[in-house]
């Protein structure tokens, strides 16, 4: 890893502030370019569930972040209701750990 690989995964980790701050815009960017909103609020259940409550169901699971790429990427049914997510198979996994490490950090 290089030190700028070490500061990107630290603030994935979650420590950083301003690391957030400035993410902010991207991954926003980001889950409007890979279609996440138009089923997905952060406060409301819409086609899918909040990302709040995926933060919540999932808080305190070491390995969320795993689990909710690979939902992602692979669609899931059955966990929230009877409407399943589709797949998104075109997404990377840098994308993938960093949606759904945004979505761990929505705290209700
Ligand atoms: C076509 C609508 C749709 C789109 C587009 C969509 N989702 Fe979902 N999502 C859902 C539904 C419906 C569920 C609930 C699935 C279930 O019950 O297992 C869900 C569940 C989830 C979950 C929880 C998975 C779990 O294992 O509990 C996460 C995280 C998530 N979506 C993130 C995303 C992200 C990130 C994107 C964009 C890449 C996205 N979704 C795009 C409809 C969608």
């Amino acid at each position: 890893m290089t030190p700028k690989h070490m500061l990107v995964a630290l603030a994935l980790i979650g420590g950083l502030p301003w690391a957030h701050a400035q993410d902010g815009k991207e991954i926003k960017e980001l889950l409007q370019a890979s279609g996440c909103m138009s089923c997905h609020s952060v406060d409301e259940k819409v086609v899918g569930p909040a990302f709040k409550s995926v933060a919540a169901k999932y808080a305190g699971q070491a390995d969320a972040v795993d689990t909710l790429s690979q939902s992602v990427r692979n669609g899931s049914r059955g966990k929230w209701g009877r409407t399943p997510m589709p797949a998104h198979s075109s997404l990377s996994g840098d994308d993938l750990k960093k949606l759904t490490t945004w979505v761990m950090a929505q705290k209700p």
